[in-house]
């Protein structure tokens, strides 16, 4: 058992890590970038603030994934995924392979684009508003998946079963 505890450990702590930055990116970086008087400057700033938290972000996801399913596995959990009452996997293992898609596939796409195509000029203001919008729709999805996960992992699951 203490190998699961030790993998609940290492998940929980890859989620603050990643489900974190995501937070900080939309309630604080985003809303100031966008108050920033230059927006090109501004989405300069942004591209090299996500490379870096990108990186970061896919080592957390990694951990998340691999501990994740190492518990599903000890646990032998995976008639879980048949039960809506554990809605919560469904979102969990449905957000990791969204991020994962992100990270590993359109942010690398991304970044060879931008080192081939001139620098944009069609950045403003509402540029960094619709970027914040998609980020906090998936803040907001993360969240209610980890109060689901931790009620859920301690015993308070829908209809008491
Ligand atoms: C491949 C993806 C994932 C898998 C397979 C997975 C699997 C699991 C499993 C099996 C548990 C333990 C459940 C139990 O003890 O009954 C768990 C707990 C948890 N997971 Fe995930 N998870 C994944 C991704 C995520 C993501 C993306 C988040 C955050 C958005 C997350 C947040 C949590 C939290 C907060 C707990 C509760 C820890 C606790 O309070 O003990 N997981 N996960």
């Amino acid at each position: 058992m203490d190998e699961l505890v030790f993998a609940r450990v290492l998940h929980v702590l890859g989620v603050v890590l990643w489900i974190g930055g995501v937070a900080m990116v939309t309630t604080v970086l985003l809303p100031t970038l966008a108050r920033m008087p230059s927006a090109i400057e501004a989405m300069a700033f942004f591209e090299q603030f996500r490379r870096r938290f990108a990186a970061q972000a896919r080592i957390s996801t990694l951990f998340v994934g691999v501990t994740g399913f190492y518990m599903v596995y000890v646990l032998d959990a995976w008639q879980r995924f048949t039960q809506w009452q554990y809605w919560w996997m469904h979102t969990m293992v449905f957000i990791w392979l969204l991020f994962s898609f992100m990270l590993f596939v359109m942010e690398p796409r991304g970044r060879r684009q931008q080192a081939q195509a001139p620098a944009q000029t069609n950045i403003s203001a509402d540029t960094f508003a619709i970027i914040q919008r998609k980020h906090l729709k998936l803040l907001l999805l993360s969240l209610l998946t980890i109060a689901g996960a931790v009620a859920g992992s301690h015993g308070w699951l829908i209809s008491g079963n």
